[in-house]
C-alpha cells in the first residue's frame, strides 16, 4: 500500500489539520455522529453507534456451521477495530476516531450498467431482502499481517440476485464512496479516489465471496467499511472495498484503485500466494495481529479448496498480486 506520488510541494500528512482538531470541529456538526466522536474507545464509539444504528437488531445473526472456526483464534475485537486500512481517513493504522465522522445513514446504494434495470436501494431495504450469516474468516493484508474475524454478511450472489445482471456482464465494480467533507484523505489528490474495486462475474458467484455487514455480532463499525463492504477472503486485503455505494456491472476489467495508484505493484486477481512475493513484502510468512506470532501463509488464505476452480485456465494472467 502506500504508494504515494505526491508533488513537492503539497502539504505531508503529518503538516495537515491534527486529527483532533478535525474531529472536535466535526462533534459540533449534525445530531447522530456526536455520542461516537466523543466516546474515548472503540468499545465506547461501537455501543454508540449500535444505539443509533437501525440495523443493530439484526445481530448477531445465526453462524454458519461450515465456518464455524478456522486453524488460530479469533482476533481480539479491540485490535481488529483500532488497526485498520482505510485511505479515506489517512494513510496509516489509526484511523477510528476519524472514521466516526463517515455518516452511515440514510445510505443508498446505486446499482447500475449492465442490469435489467438499474435501481437505487437503501441498505436497510437490502437488509430485508438477505439472510444475514455469520463466518469465522481469515483475513491476510499484502502487507503481511493477518487477523481472523466473525463477520456477518450475505453471499454476493444474493446481490447478484437482486441486480439482475444483463449476459453481458462479465465483470463488478464496486465504489466506496466520497465525500471529502468527512474523508480527509480524499483531499489527498494523488491518489485515484474513489476507491473502486472488482470482481469478475464467476468470482462474485462463489459462495465465499460475500457482502459484510457486521463483525464480531454488531453492526459493522464505521472503521471497517460500514455499512457495507466486500469480504473476499482468499484474496489480499485491499480487495474488499468498504463503504460501498454504487455497484456497476460492465463488460471491461475495472481499473481499480491500487492498480491506478501502483501498477508495477498490484493487480486485479490479487489472489493469496505464499510463493509470489510483492516487491515491497515476502509473501511467506503473516503476522497474526495483536501477537508475535508469525504463521506461514496459506495458499488462497486457506480456502483453495473453495475457490482454486475458479482460475483454472487463466495462464498468462498475474493470479497472484
Ligand atoms: N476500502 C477502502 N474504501 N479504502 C481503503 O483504504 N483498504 C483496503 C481494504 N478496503 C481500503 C479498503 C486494505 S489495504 C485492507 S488490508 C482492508 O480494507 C483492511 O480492512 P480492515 O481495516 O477492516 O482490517
Amino acid at each position: 500500500m502506500n504508494i504515494i506520488h505526491r508533488p513537492d510541494w503539497a502539504l505531508p500528512e503529518s503538516s495537515a489539520t491534527p486529527e483532533h482538531v478535525v474531529l472536535n470541529r466535526r462533534s459540533f456538526m449534525g445530531a447522530g455522529i456526536g455520542a461516537g466522536l466523543l466516546a474515548s474507545s472503540p468499545a465506547h464509539a461501537q455501543r454508540a453507534e449500535q444505539a443509533a444504528d437501525p440495523s443493530a437488531g439484526l445481530y448477531p445473526a445465526q453462524l454458519n456451521p461450515a465456518f464455524r472456526e478456522v486453524d488460530r483464534p479469533v482476533t481480539t475485537e479491540n485490535v481488529a477495530t483500532t488497526y485498520n486500512n482505510f485511505y479515506e481517513f489517512g494513510s496509516h493504522k489509526q484511523i477510528w476516531r476519524a472514521a466516526q465522522a463517515l455518516r452511515i445513514r440514510p445510505w443508498e446504494i446505486r446499482i447500475e450498467g449492465m442490469v435489467e434495470r438499474p435501481i437505487t436501494i437503501a441498505v436497510d431495504d437490502l437488509l430485508k431482502r438477505v439472510s444475514l450469516e455469520e463466518r469465522v474468516l481469515r483475513f491476510r493484508c499484502v502487507e503481511a499481517w493477518a487477523m481472523v474475524v466473525p463477520w456477518t454478511g450475505f453471499p454476493m450472489a444474493e446481490l447478484l440476485k437482486i441486480a439482475n445482471p444483463t449476459s453481458n456482464a462479465r465483470y463488478i465494480r464496486f465504489d466506496t464512496f466520497q465525500d471529502t467533507a468527512v474523508a480527509p484523505g480524499q483531499r489527498q489528490f494523488w491518489y485515484p479516489w474513489p476507491y473502486v474495486e472488482g470482481v469478475s462475474m464467476a468470482e462474485a458467484q462463489n459462495p465465499m465471496a460475500m457482502m459484510v455487514t457486521g463483525a464480531y455480532g454488531k453492526p459493522l463499525p464505521r472503521q471497517m467499511g460500514a455499512p457495507i463492504r466486500m469480504m473476499l477472503p482468499w484474496k489480499y486485503g485491499f480487495k474488499s472495498g468498504k463503504s460501498i455505494n454504487r455497484i456497476t456491472f460492465q463488460a471491461e476489467r475495472p481499473k481499480t484503485f491500487w492498480i491506478a495508484s501502483g501498477p508495477t505493484e498490484y493487480g486485479f486477481w490479487a489472489n493469496v500466494n505464499p510463493a509470489v512475493p510483492h516487491p515491497r513484502w515476502s509473501q511467506a510468512s503473516e503476522r497474526m495481529l495483536g501477537t508475535d506470532e508469525q504463521r506461514p501463509t496459506l495458499l488462497y488464505n486457506g480456502y483453495a479448496e473453495q475457490v482454486a476452480s475458479l482460475y483454472q485456465n487463466m495462464a498468462g494472467e498475474k493470479l497472484y498480486m
